[in-house]
């Protein structure tokens, strides 16, 4: 057997799997949408608003589980006072309507970050929106807001050292400790979209994007319509996975 044998036919491209279970997305470029049209940064945030309950609503409808959105990092207060303003009133507005519309749209809704650093009034909301969650079946919308990774990481590891030392929890393992993190018993995303051109995490999921695949694209998030998640879904799709192994 040569080491080397030249390839008589072009490998066939795995067919397109079926729909993820878990779809994440750096929602990012709202910002650069609105300065391009001289509005203010706000307004980018309100279209960028508009454009996640679009591809929301169509991820329902082609039968993803759970679709994961990062819309206020960490590092996001490092911005001028009127746009943190201006995405907190966002969140807002989201969190009342996803309480009132979640039974009749079939979506959950869940909060992850460190939402100790929130108004006392979003957290009653984000607070509500979770019990009502229980109650509804359908899809789950998880929106990252004061949301980090590395936070998450630091978070989870507070809870299960004080858990440990008050003999409430044994020795840690990767399973273990995935139960301490804000996705606990959310399965990890097979891809994570991030619009708006940049190549980077920005600190987003970092423990469950292990084994995620990436899809960027330059479109900014206002632009992004269901027809890109369309076509990002069967771009990964045709992607071999191997985890590590060897085919
Ligand atoms: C992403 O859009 C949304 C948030 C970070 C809140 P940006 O506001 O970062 O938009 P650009 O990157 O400045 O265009
Ligand atoms: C990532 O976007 C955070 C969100 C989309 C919420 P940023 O615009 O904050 O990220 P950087 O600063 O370009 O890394
Ligand atoms: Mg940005």
């Amino acid at each position: 057997m040569p080491l080397f044998t030249k390839e008589t036919a072009a490998p066939a491209s795995p067919a397109p799997r079926a729909v993820p279970v878990h779809i994440a997305a750096i929602m990012d470029g709202n910002g650069r949408w609105a300065v391009k049209r001289g509005l203010p940064r706000k307004a980018g945030h309100a279209a960028g608003a508009e454009a996640l309950r679009k591809v929301l609503y169509h991820c329902r409808d082609i039968g993803v589980k759970y679709l994961t959105v990062y819309a206020f990092s960490t590092e996001n207060w490092k911005r001028s006072e009127e746009e943190v303003g201006a995405l907190m009133v966002l969140l807002k507005k989201y969190l009342i309507e996803a309480i009132d519309s979640m039974e009749r749209e079939h979506i959950k809704l869940y909060v992850m970050g460190d939402l100790g650093r929130l108004s006392p009034e979003l957290r009653a909301l984000s607070d509500r929106a979770l019990e009502k969650s229980r109650t509804v079946e359908g899809m789950q919308l998880n929106v990252c807001f004061n949301y980090g990774g590395r936070d998450e990481i630091v978070r989870a590891a507070r809870k299960y050292a004080e858990d440990f030392a008050a003999g409430r929890a044994g020795a840690l393992d990767e399973a273990l400790f995935s139960a301490y993190l804000d996705s606990a018993d959310i399965p990890d995303p097979e891809f994570i979209i991030r619009t708006g051109g940049e190549q980077r995490t920005s600190n987003f999921l970092l423990w469950q994007s292990a084994y995620a695949e990436y899809w960027f694209t330059d479109t900014l998030w206002p632009d992004i319509t269901p027809a890109d998640f369309d076509r990002a879904i069967a771009a990964v799709g045709r992607r071999e996975r191997r985890y590590g192994g060897a085919k």
